[in-house]
């Protein structure tokens, strides 16, 4: 028995399309390039949480700590009885924000493309926060948001965390936020998380950890588009790379063609050519300057109420409102 609401705008027909539609064009360009979002199957999104507990991620735990120390002062700035997560996956650090804001009454509207991941988490706040009034929404936040009915007369937090917005390219952040801030009503605000710029080899370690956990999560990619796609992938024909591309200030996640070969996607009637050494870049994930996110927070019309950085300024917290 379900105990909250849950709304799928990403039934499997509309899936499939999006799926097959960035498949077929990510894969017939050069350098070949896919988006993120089909990671995260059931197998996908369980390989996450081992990501975030790596001691080469040290970006999970360095957020969690900021809001550990943060999330009461989020909470009285704030003052939101509504929290919309994009992005939710487990739902983990989220507790401490809902547990400041107080559950009781709360309403909070995890939204994630991974049903598994929403069923979970949905599943354990409902037992932890019986107060809490839960709507899950299977959603891919790329496209534009529908969100279930809220409280008209109370704040809403928009939560945008573990530097997710990495995700985006430059180009595409602005506009993004813009949208977001297209939702956000005076009295609302958006918290957002965002892994900051390094040392390049601890940037690269924490995409291609000693266990290889990363490893797996970047070629679970190739089982899900068999599974999904009737494509035939050899995981053992690619290797997975991470890389720092200075000039566009993110890492590369790349699964690289170990030898040349042809693979067929069946269900799009497609035949993909690698070279040999071929590199495809499956993720992108942006790091961060503080003046960086100020400016791109001010282009799309946000002001930065409060940010938060920890001792080795490697993470930022953010909490921004429309003026
Ligand atoms: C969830 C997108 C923030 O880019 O760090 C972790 C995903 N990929 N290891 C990131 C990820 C490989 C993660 N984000």
């Amino acid at each position: 028995m379900r105990t909250y609401g849950y709304t799928d705008t990403l039934d499997a027909e509309h899936y499939a399309r999006a799926l097959r539609a960035d498949i077929r064009d990510g894969l017939t360009r050069t350098p070949k390039s896919t988006a993120p979002t089909w990671f995260y199957d059931a197998r996908g999104s369980e390989l996450f949480e081992e990501i975030t507990q790596l001691k080469e991620y040290p970006l999970w735990r360095a957020e969690l700590g900021l809001f550990q120390l943060h999330a009461l002062d989020i909470a009285e700035r704030t003052r939101a009885r509504s929290l919309v997560e994009l992005g939710s996956g487990s739902s983990t650090k989220t507790k401490l924000i809902l547990e400041a804001l107080g559950p009781a009454g709360l309403h909070y509207v995890p939204v994630d493309v991974s049903e598994d991941a929403l069923h979970q988490a949905g599943a354990q706040l409902a037992q932890e926060y019986p107060g809490l009034v839960l709507h899950a929404l299977r959603a891919d936040f790329t496209a534009p948001l529908i969100l279930p009915e809220l409280p008209s007369d109370e704040p809403r937090l928009l939560a945008f965390i573990g530097s997710t917005l990495g995700n985006f390219r430059r180009p595409a952040r602005v506009p993004f936020l813009r949208r977001l801030r297209s939702i956000m009503r005076p009295e609302d605000f958006l918290l957002l998380g965002a892994d900051l710029v390094k040392d390049t080899e601890e940037m690269i370690a924490a995409y291609d950890d000693g266990e290889g956990v990363t490893a797996a999560f970047d070629k679970n990619l190739l089982y899900v588009l068999n599974r999904e796609l009737d494509a035939d992938f050899a995981p053992d024909a690619f290797e997975h790379r991470a890389v720092w591309n200075s000039e566009e200030q993110h890492i590369e996640m790349r699964l690289r063609s170990l030898a040349a070969q042809d693979v067929e996607i069946r269900r799009l009637g497609l035949t993909v050519h690698f070279d040999r050494d071929e590199e495809w870049i499956t993720e992108r994930s942006a790091k961060f300057t503080t003046d960086g996110l100020r400016a791109e927070l001010a282009a799309a019309g946000l002001k930065i109420d409060q940010m938060w950085t920890d001792p080795d300024a490697d993470f930022a917290v953010v909490l921004a409102a429309a003026p």
